[in-house]
C-alpha cells in the first residue's frame, strides 16, 4: 500500500520534469506564504496543460497505454535526466513517510534568476548540511568567523558556540553546528533537516513568520572521504548520537545494526571496515542528500536494492541541484567565489586548499582489491560526485561570465582591506571528545 504512494510520487516528479522541459515558464516560489496558493493553482493549470501536450504529442504507446503500467524509477531517471533546478517541485509532493512536507528551500537558480538576495534583515535562513569528513568543520568555522558582516557573529569560547544574529534583531540567520548547534541531530542529513529545521525555528521565534531556507553543503571526492572516515573511526569516532530520523521516527537497531560491539570501533582494520554491510560510510554522501522517505527510510525490504540505489541517487542529485550553494572540497577557491557571488557576502580570508595529505598516503598503501571494493561500495557517491563536479563548473562559469571584475576578484579572494586577524583556535578550544565526534 505504501508502495503505491511512492509510485504516485514518482509520477509527480515525472510531471514536474516534463513541466520543466516542455514549458519554459519558470515556476517561482517567491515568498512562500503569500504566493503558495497562487502557485499551486498555476501549477495545476500547467500540469493539465503539460499533460495534454504530453499525451497528445510526445507520449509513446508503451507509456501511455491505458492499462496500468507501472513506471519504474530506472526508466524515468534514464528518460528524464536530472537537471539543475529540479528540486523545487519536490515540496509539492506528499510523501508517505513525511507528515509535514519536506521543504528543500531556495535553489541556486531562484537566487540567481529572481534578483533576490539572501536577506539577512528579513526571514532568510542559511542551513548548512554537514556531511562527515568533507571539510565541513573548516567551512563551518569560516561561516561564523570569517564572513564580512554588518553584524558579525559573536563567539563564546567556553560554549564553542557563536551567536549569528540578524543585524536588526536577535534571531539566527544561520543553522549550523557552531551557531545553533546540532538541533536536528548530529550531522543531520537532508531528510532530517527538511523535517526539522522549520519546527526548531518555530520553537524559538514563533510560527507566525514564514522563513526562506537556503541549503548549503560540501561534497568530497568519495574515495578520499571514505578513507578519511575510516581513519576517524579507527581513532574512535562513532557518531553514535546521530538519530537517523526518517518517517517520523529514528531508525531502529534492527534496521541499522552497529558494526562493532562495545563503545566504539577503535582499532578497526580497513578490511573489517569494508566488510560491514551496514557501515554508514558506504555511499554516505548520496544517502545524506537523498530524500530517504522515497525509499522507505532505513527499511531495506521496502524495495529491491537496485531500485533503492537508483532512487536514492536520483533524489540526491535533484536535492543537490536544488541547493542554493554547494562546494567541492577539492575546489576551495571556486567554492569561495561561488558562495560569495551567490549570497553577495564576502569572506575576509582566502579558503585554503589542503592537498590531500593523509588520504593520499592511505590510498597508496591500498591493495588493488581493496581499492576495487571501496569503489564498488561507493559507486553511488562516485556518480553523485561527477554530477556535482559538472554542475559546479556550470554554476561557476555562469557567475564568471556575468562578472566584469572576475579576474581581479578571483585573484584576490578573501582580501578585504583593513580587517584584523582573528584566531579561531583561541576562540574555540575544543575538547578531544567533540573533535573526535564531529571533526571535519
Ligand atoms: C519494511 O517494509 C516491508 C515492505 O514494505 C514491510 O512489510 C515491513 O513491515 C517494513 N518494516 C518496518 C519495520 O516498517
Ligand atoms: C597541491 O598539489 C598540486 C598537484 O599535485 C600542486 O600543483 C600544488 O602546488 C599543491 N598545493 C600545495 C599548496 O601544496
Amino acid at each position: 500500500m505504501a508502495k503505491r504512494s511512492v509510485e504516485v510520487q514518482v509520477l509527480d516528479s515525472d510531471f514536474s520534469l516534463l513541466l520543466r522541459e516542455s514549458v519554459t515558464y519558470e515556476f517561482k516560489m517567491e515568498t512562500r506564504s503569500k504566493y503558495r496558493f497562487r502557485n499551486f493553482v498555476m501549477f495545476c493549470m500547467l500540469l493539465a496543460l503539460t499533460g495534454i501536450i504530453y499525451f497528445g504529442y510526445f507520449c509513446s504507446d508503451q507509456v501511455c497505454a491505458l492499462t496500468p503500467q507501472r513506471p519504474v524509477w530506472s526508466e524515468l531517471s534514464l528518460k528524464f535526466p536530472v537537471q539543475d533546478n529540479l528540486g523545487k517541485p519536490l515540496s509539492l509532493h506528499s510523501s508517505p513517510y513525511n507528515s509535514k512536507s519536506s521543504n528543500p528551500g531556495f535553489s541556486y537558480d531562484d537566487v540567481l534568476n529572481e534578483n533576490f538576495l539572501f536577506d539577512m534583515n528579513g526571514h532568510d535562513v542559511m542551513v548548512f548540511l554537514h556531511i562527515q569528513k568533507t571539510g565541513g568543520t573548516s567551512f563551518g568555522k569560516h561561516l561564523v568567523q570569517d564572513l564580512d558582516l554588518q553584524r558579525p557573529c559573536t563567539c563564546q569560547r567556553k560554549k564553542k558556540r557563536c551567536y549569528c544574529f540578524r543585524p536588526n534583531r536577535n534571531e539566527n540567520w544561520l543553522f549550523s553546528r557552531y551557531s545553533t548547534g546540532w538541533k536536528c541531530g548530529l550531522h543531520a542529513d537532508w531528510t532530517e533537516l527538511t523535517s526539522c529545521v522549520d519546527t526548531e525555528f518555530d520553537k524559538n521565534e514563533g510560527d507566525s513568520v514564514k522563513r526562506r531556507y537556503f541549503y548549503i553543503t560540501l561534497l568530497r571526492e568519495p574515495i578520499s572521504r571514505y578513507l578519511s572516515e575510516f581513519r576517524h573511526v579507527l581513532r574512535g569516532a562513532t557518531w553514535k548520537h546521530s538519530r537517523h530520523w526518517c518517517g517520523g521516527r529514528e531508525a531502529s537497531p534492527v534496521e541499522l545494526p552497529l558494526c562493532y560491539s562495545g563503545e566504539s570501533w577503535e582499532g578497526v582494520t580497513l578490511d573489517e571496515f569494508i566488510a560491514c554491510p551496514t557501515n554508514l560510510a558506504h555511499n554516505r554522501q548520496t544517502r545524506m542528500l537523498a530524500d530517504l522517505a522515497l525509499v522507505g527510510c532505513y527499511n531495506i525490504s521496502y524495495m529491491s536494492l537496485l531500485e533503492r540505489n537508483r532512487v536514492m541517487l536520483a533524489s540526491a542529485k535533484r536535492n543537490l541541484a536544488a541547493m542554493a550553494f554547494f562546494a567541492l572540497t577539492e575546489y576551495q577557491k571556486i567554492g569561495q567565489y561561488v558562495f560569495e557571488e551567490t549570497f553577495n557576502l564576502r569572506f575576509a580570508i582566502p579558503f585554503e586548499q589542503h592537498n590531500a595529505t593523509l588520504s593520499s598516503s592511505t590510498l597508496s598503501t591500498l591493495k588493488p582489491h581493496q581499492l576495487q571494493k571501496i569503489k564498488e561500495l561507493n559507486s553511488l557517491d562516485i556518480e553523485l560526485y561527477e554530477f556535482a563536479q559538472n554542475l559546479m563548473y556550470k554554476r561557476f562559469n555562469k557567475l564568471k561570465s556575468r562578472d566584469p571584475m572576475f579576474e581581479e576578484r578571483f585573484a584576490n579572494l578573501g582580501r578585504l582591506p583593513g580587517r584584523t586577524e582573528f584566531n579561531w583556535d583561541q576562540a574555540l578550544d575544543e575538547s578531544k571528545e567533540t573533535t573526535l565526534e564531529a571533526n571535519t
